[in-house]
């Protein structure tokens, strides 16, 4: 019998990890396309919450959960939208339910979660989402889009860049910036650099980004960090700048957020695990695995990690 060919993409959507940046592309993509992946153990059939757009009154979403038992050979794309540290085991165990020439899109912020998952899961076409769109969830299991940004889509193995326009072309319909990038793992690095540069800070110090400019504590170590940063950047080959012109961007960056709380800071906070091992902690393995300096991406990881144990 011959091979069914892959079926379009954009009629069967799976949004693995249904928080808040899987729940802002589940309210906006288009009606009857998206299924949520829920954790295991979950009764339900629907997932209804409230979601309060940038502008204009909020209104009721209604998505449905794909049971344990669910046939998903058709499924068309994946959206993956769980937390580093939770995206290889939740990968895992959907995998073995998926055809191989299923797209997975993967949203996390950090690196080294995407390595694993192109280990795992290595005929898959994989892609990465690097996005400035900001949402959370309120106590009232309300789901609010609180920031507007371009959201940019490249492939991390030759499969994904035979998809790339077609998965770019579904997510543009739900009316979020999204555009293809042909060097996402670049992008993904700037992003690493400005949230090593400030989460930590605003974790340790407990205050909103532009508090941690003047504080010793940031003047005595960004230097540092930034120095490390750099030279992993050159070691790998990445287009980068001077350890002074990275100071330059994470700076700009806390300025233009002064009153943002950063996710570290929120999920110390609401005592939830942070994504450091994925941020500084990602910098510090590598730096320390090449022989090169990391003592402040080590520091601030290993203090943000007791943090999170208090
Ligand atoms: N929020 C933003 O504005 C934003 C912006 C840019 C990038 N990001 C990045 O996007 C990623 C997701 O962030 P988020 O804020 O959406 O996090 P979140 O609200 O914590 O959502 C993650 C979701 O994944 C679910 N999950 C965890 N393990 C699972 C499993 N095994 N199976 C199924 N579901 C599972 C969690 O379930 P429970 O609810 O049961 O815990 C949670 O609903 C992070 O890497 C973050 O850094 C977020």
């Amino acid at each position: 019998m011959a091979n069914r060919p892959p079926p379009l993409i954009g009629t069967h959507c799976l949004i693995l990890g249904a928080g808040s940046v899987g729940r802002l592309w589940g309210a906006l993509l288009p009606d009857q396309t998206v299924t949520l992946v829920p954790r295991a153990g979950r009764q339900e059939t629907r997932c209804r919450y409230r979601f309060q757009p940038l502008s204009g009154p909020a209104r009721s979403v209604d998505l449905p959960w794909a049971s344990a038992v669910a046939d998903l050979s058709d499924t068309d794309l994946v959206l993956v939208t769980t937390k580093a540290q939770d995206t290889p085991d939740a990968i895992t165990s959907l995998l073995t339910r998926l055809p191989r020439s299923v797209p997975l899109v993967l949203f996390q912020n950090g690196l080294g979660s995407q390595q694993t998952v192109l280990e795992r899961a290595p005929e898959h076409p994989i892609l990465a989402a690097s996005t400035a769109e900001g949402a959370h969830r309120t106590e009232t299991d309300t789901l609010v889009h609180a920031g507007a940004g371009d959201t940019w889509v490249g492939a991390l193995n030759e499969a994904g860049r035979g998809v790339l326009p077609e998965v770019v072309t579904y997510l543009q319909a739900s009316g979020l910036d999204t555009h293809p990038e042909t060097n996402i793992e670049a992008r993904l690095w700037q992003k690493l650099v400005i949230n090593a540069g400030i989460n930590p800070f605003t974790a340790i110090l407990d205050c909103p980004n532009g508090d941690i400019l003047d504080h010793r504590f940031f003047r005595q170590r960004i230097d540092g960090l930034c120095n490390e940063l750099a030279a992993l950047m050159r070691h790998e080959g990445l287009p980068t700048g001077t350890a002074g012109e990275l100071r330059h961007r994470i700076e700009t960056v806390a300025r233009a957020t002064a009153r943002n709380t950063s996710s570290m800071r929120a999920d110390i906070r609401n005592h939830r695990q942070t994504e450091i091992d994925f941020i500084n902690g990602f910098v510090a393995r590598r730096c320390e695995a090449l022989n090169l300096a990391a003592r402040v991406n080590r520091e601030l990881t290993n203090r943000v990690k007791r943090l999170g144990k208090l």
